[in-house]
């Protein structure tokens, strides 16, 4: 086991290697106390300023791919057919919080033809495949979770306590799928 120094005077020693010897132990113990506040304070402080730092999902964003070769670009109406799924970004807001699942759920452009919804999946949190499922279903790859993007992403299989939270989408002024207010509730796991 280690061995501190101990501040007991010995016979040997002279009053100035006491003295040393005490303020050594001193130092130590405040080193000690600080190094310990640090190890809380910085934890506190990293998820202090990632809040500061998140965006909130804004009315007007327009969705835009979040991978593939479109990666980046408006996602436009006219590029999906029924049944098809895609991950989007509002733009300019890549945070994994704001990643959105784009159903195309009916046919024809118009905007009552998709459904948007969170792509975080509300059981552990995983991210949510972009294709649906053979049932035409939006589904989780880590526990099999299934949600109907027809019916409000209510859950229809698997562990998950709550639909995905759906975001209000409009056609934007550029001709493409756009947010049009927040999420209808709080991201993932809660
Ligand atoms: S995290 Fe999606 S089913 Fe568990």
């Amino acid at each position: 086991m280690a061995q501190f120094p101990s501040t007991e005077p010995v016979e040997s020693d002279s009053p100035e290697e006491i003295t040393t010897r005490r303020r050594v132990m001193k130092d130590l113990i405040a080193f000690s106390v600080g190094a310990f506040a640090l190890a809380f304070a910085l934890p506190a402080l990293a998820i202090k300023s990632l809040s500061f730092e998140k965006k909130a999902v804004a009315a007007g964003d327009s969705l835009v791919y979040a991978t593939g070769e479109k990666s980046g670009q408006p996602v436009i109406p006219g590029d999906l057919k029924a049944g098809d799924g895609v991950q989007a970004f509002p733009n300019g807001n890549n945070q994994p919080d704001a990643l959105v699942e784009l159903v195309k759920i009916g046919d024809g452009d118009d905007i009552a033809a998709f459904a948007a919804y969170s792509a975080i999946c509300t059981h552990l949190g995983c991210t949510v495949n972009a294709k649906l499922n053979p049932e035409g279903h939006i589904s989780c790859p880590c526990h099999a979770s299934q949600f109907d993007p027809k019916d409000g992403a209510k859950v229809v299989g698997g562990p998950a306590g709550r639909p995905l939270p759906s975001l209000p989408i409009k056609i934007g002024d550029d001709g493409s799928i756009a947010v049009d207010g927040p999420f209808s509730g709080p991201i993932g796991v809660q």
